[in-house]
């Protein structure tokens, strides 16, 4: 460990960590542009510059090592000076239109002029004029406002390899480009790079000009479309899903980034209310949940095949419908390639495998489930299902497992057409998405992941846990 002081403060940190983590330990922000935890230190905007007894300079506290007795400190008139140079640079030739700015409320640039800046500036020439430029069918470039602290040059460079953005020319003229007339629209990961930009000058192309940032509620929440159950953030106002985006957990690289198939899926979740279905239905008509129990109860016995992406708690009372602990099965079988190792970790896109798995339900085994519905050794099948995370034989096979069977209870998040397969019986619950009930999962490196609700679901759609209390009294 090193141990130093910071504004009088004495801290310890490991070895080898930076002065601006060793400041964060102390409670102390430290004002930053060009570094980021999860990209190469290059320490060019200078406005995390802070002083260190003995040293004739002020130092950059994201590219200084810590060491052991060093006297660091961040409140001297020297450092606000610095700061407040910096800011007057960056601002030179930076356009105010923080009003139309989709960055606004969440600008570092923002932050920090109005926490360090001078309030003048001594610019008395005109500023650089650029027009927005596409970078593709993803993300928008206003070069008006950059800062130039290529994070999304490194980014690129660095952590996916792809090399699409460059900075050409020099001094006040420099810019960021796409490199040889490239997009970013094959970069499974150009999202991020929304999220890196510390100023309004990289704008995703879905939510620019969408809403504002301060009606966002963010929370926390998971990843359920990548194989790695990620820590998300859910940003909803007024009971809407806006956007998904990464929520890090320190200077943990994999946390810090998704894919742009994740960010995305916040769609799927952005369903119309009026579309949803909120009774239970009985053969295609509204009905009491007491009667549907009935029919269970007339059909026995049975199996309940449950998706191992949905959470821990809404399996384990699913499972409890089971006519005996053999009869709780398992299915999802999605495959994410894994694009960037050092952004993913699986390629199991089932991501509470582990969780369905401790709760007894059993993968692989739907061609058994299948010949005993045959057989006639099962006659009801209880199906927890998303189709995003079946593949079509999967889905085939679900299909002919619902044509056999006597009598099927289907609980389908987001509706497919699997119900139609039903040529027997059929009942269906309206059922929440994950993101309107709280729940956990044990992700594939055995870790509990929780997530809480976000959205409230329509009157009458309810939990699985919730249904499975009402059908156990109408039995
Ligand atoms: S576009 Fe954004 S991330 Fe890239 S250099 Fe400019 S300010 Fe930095
Ligand atoms: S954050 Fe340290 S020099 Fe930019």
């Amino acid at each position: 460990m090193t141990t130093l002081t910071i504004n009088n403060r004495t801290v310890s940190i490991e070895q080898g960590a930076l002065l601006i983590d060793a400041c964060r330990a102390a409670g102390v922000e430290i004002p930053h542009y060009c570094y980021h935890p999860c990209l190469k230190v290059i320490a060019t905007c200078r406005m995390c510059a802070v002083e260190v007894k003995g040293w004739s300079k002020l130092v950059a506290s994201c590219s200084t090592p810590a060491e052991d007795g060093m006297e660091v400190r961040t409140d001297t008139p020297a450092v606000a000076e610095a700061r407040a140079g910096v800011m007057e640079f960056l601002l030179l030739n930076h356009p105010l239109d923080c009003p139309i700015c989709d960055q606004a409320g969440e600008c570092k640039l923002q932050d920090y002029s109005y926490q360090y800046g001078s309030g003048d500036s001594r610019m008395a020439e005109p500023k650089n004029r650029y027009d927005y430029e596409d970078l593709g069918a993803k993300i928008v470039i206003d070069k008006n406002r950059c800062i130039h602290c290529t994070r999304c040059v490194r980014f690129t460079r660095d952590i996916t390899g792809t090399c699409e953005l460059t900075p050409i020319n020099r001094g006040s003229h420099l810019e960021i480009t796409t490199f040889a007339g490239l997009t970013l629209d094959s970069n499974p990961f150009a999202g991020n790079l929304v999220d890196l930009c510390p100023v309004g000058a990289l704008t995703s192309r879905s939510f620019r000009f969408k809403k504002r940032s301060w009606y966002l509620k963010p929370i926390p929440t998971i990843s359920r479309h990548g194989a790695d159950a990620k820590p998300i953030w859910a940003d909803v106002d007024r009971n809407r899903l806006w956007r998904f985006r990464p929520r890090p957990e320190g200077n943990n690289t994999p946390t810090c980034f998704i894919s742009d198939e994740e960010r995305d899926a916040y769609r799927r979740y952005s369903i119309d209310r009026s579309q949803r279905q909120v009774s239970p239905t009985l053969n295609g008509k509204d009905a009491a949940v007491s009667d549907i129990a009935q029919t269970m109860k007339a059909n026995g016995p049975v199996a309940v095949l449950a998706q191992g992406t949905f959470g821990c708690d809404a399996l384990q009372r699913l499972g409890e419908l089971a006519s005996s602990e053999s009869l709780r099965y398992a299915h999802g079988n999605k495959r994410i390639p894994i694009q960037n190792p050092a952004i993913q970790k699986s390629e199991d896109g089932v991501i509470n495998r582990a969780g369905a798995i401790a709760q007894g339900y059993r993968f692989d085994a739907l061609e058994e489930l299948l010949s005993r519905v045959e057989a006639e050794e099962v006659k009801t099948v209880v199906l927890y299902h998303d189709s995003e995370f079946s593949d079509e034989s999967e889905n085939a096979l679900l299909r002919r497992i619902l044509e056999k069977s006597h009598f099927s209870l289907l609980l389908e998040p987001i509706p497919s057409n699997l119900a139609q397969a039903a040529k027997a019986t059929l009942a269906t619950l309206p059922v929440t998405t994950y993101l309107e009930e709280s729940d956990f999962i044990i992700d594939h490196q055995g870790n509990e992941k929780r997530y809480t609700r976000a959205l409230i679901p329509p009157k009458g759609v309810k939990t699985p846990g919730d249904w499975v209390k009402e059908l156990l009294i109408g039995h």
